[in-house]
């Protein structure tokens, strides 16, 4: 299960050869091991966006983007979602395995005994001017805690670990709810101890004193499932600004803060809130065609939200997921979404359209989701939130493999293009 030097590969440079190790994955993927490169030849490699470039060995997500493969921890992402239990797929991905019964009630009872806040904390929310965005408010808060809570470090007792790493899979959705009810000026709502993951989540953003909420079975079910197919995804940007910024050696809370501040971009999580912008967009105009032109000109800013994806070639199997979901969660409720139609629509359209074949563009995971989201309640500027709730234990679960590997600090070099050595005297005569 581990990998292997099976190979090399020769680099000719100057008159002289260099030869790399090419390692290969559980998977058969394989690699040029150049970390002697430097050493040997005094040269470093150019890969600007890490286009070609493994940051690491990691045993937990496994991709293959031209098949649309997805598994946690070998377990492929539909029998997962099948399953149906987040905090399941969480504690595989911290753990490396799936709990068994006693695990489980273990995980529960100190996700549980972690959901609350500490009180003085909550007066933060009161500083953030209305109308903040709340994954500021989210990355801000988490960051916060390392002021509050006693952090890890290398050194820790597992123990000590197990509890941060609950600590901040169970806080982030108490602060995400409270940034929620903050928002539109209601009173919070406390986790409750009797409520499951999902559920308490869902209680913490609906319920109030004038409007208690009825948790639906099959709205935890489907928060559950959205849950599952976010949890992880390797080396993105956010897993990777996590990784970077743990490498430093920094507290648990300011590594996953860092992890939230990536997601927000719209490039990234943040497209599931710019996907749900775009498609009332085109419903309002009404031409599709007019948005895949625009999408496609060169020189026009807009893109397709919620297609294209730097490891999917073909449909990414998270959207395949969504979009089953999506289709019979309004169908079960009987909620008519316009924006599913003109989803629908755009999707036939683009995978018609040569630009998209050609480039290989297919739905994302956000294509989909935020109609979900919007389904179940949950408001636009929320769903980015969503995604980071979904992905904490993704990102605990690569700190913490980083944590016990021997990963050196992240400091990749440059080829440097700015001015050649000049002075300042000379300079500053020509410029009196
Ligand atoms: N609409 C129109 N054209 C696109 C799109 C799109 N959504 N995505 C890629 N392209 C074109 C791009 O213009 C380029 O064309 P050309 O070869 O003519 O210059 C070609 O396809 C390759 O694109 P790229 O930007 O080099 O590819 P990338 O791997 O760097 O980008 C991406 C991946 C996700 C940033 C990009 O597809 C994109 O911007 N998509 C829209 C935003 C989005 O949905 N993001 C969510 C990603 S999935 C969730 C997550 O994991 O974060």
């Amino acid at each position: 299960m581990s990998n292997t030097v099976s190979e090399s590969a020769t680099l000719e440079y100057n008159g002289k050869k260099i030869v790399l190790p090419v390692v290969t994955g559980t998977e058969g993927e394989q690699a040029i091991d150049i970390s002697s490169l430097r050493k040997s030849t005094g040269l470093v490699t150019l890969d600007p966006g890490f286009v070609n470039t493994a940051s690491c060995y990691s045993k937990i997500t496994y991709i293959d983007g031209e098949n649309g493969v997805l598994r946690y921890r070998g377990y492929p992402i539909e029998e997962l979602v099948e399953h149906g239990i987040f905090i399941d797929t969480a504690y595989l991905l911290v753990n490396g395995e799936l709990p068994n019964d006693s695990q489980h009630r273990e995980f529960s009872r100190l996700l549980n005994e972690c959901s609350l806040i500490h009180e003085d904390m909550r007066h933060f929310f009161d500083s953030f001017p209305r109308g903040s965005h709340p994954m500021h408010i989210l990355s801000t808060m988490i960051n916060a805690m390392a002021a509050f809570y006693p952090d890890v470090d290398l050194k820790s007792l597992d123990e000590d670990i197990n509890q941060s790493c609950a600590r901040v899979i169970s806080i982030v959705r108490t602060l995400a709810a409270f940034a929620y009810k903050r928002s539109i000026g209601e009173p919070i709502v406390y986790p409750r101890h009797d409520l499951s993951y999902c559920a308490n989540f869902l209680n913490m953003m609906f319920d109030s004193p004038v409007r208690p909420y009825q948790i639906r079975p099959e709205a935890v079910r489907l928060l559950n499932v959205l849950f599952i197919i976010h949890a992880d995804h390797e080396q993105n940007c956010s897993t990777s600004a996590v990784r970077t910024i743990g490498s430093a050696q920094v507290n648990l809370y300011a590594t996953i803060s860092a992890g939230i501040s990536a997601l927000s971009g719209p490039l990234h999580g943040g497209a599931n809130q710019s996907v749900i912008e775009m498609l009332k967009m085109i419903h309002e105009d009404g031409d599709v065609n007019k948005f895949l032109k625009m999408a496609k000109e060169k020189d026009n800013p807009f893109r397709l939200m919620g297609f294209g994806h730097r490891v999917y070639k073909t449909y990414d199997p998270r959207a395949a997921i969504a979009k089953r979901e999506c289709e019979n969660y309004l169908k079960l409720i009987k909620y008519q979404d316009p924006l599913l139609d003109i989803a629908h629509r755009v999707e036939e359209a683009a995978l018609t359209d040569s630009y998209f074949v050609d480039r290989h563009l297919y739905p994302n995971v956000d294509f989909y989701t935020g109609i979900l989201y919007r389904a179940m309640g949950i408001p636009e500027n929320m769903l980015t939130v969503m995604f980071a709730i979904a992905r904490l234990p993704g990102w605990v679960a690569h700190w913490r493999e980083m944590i016990g590997s021997s990963t050196k600090l992240v400091r990749p070099r440059q080829v440097y293009t700015g001015q050649e050595c000049r002075h300042l005297e000379e300079d500053y005569r020509k410029v009196k």
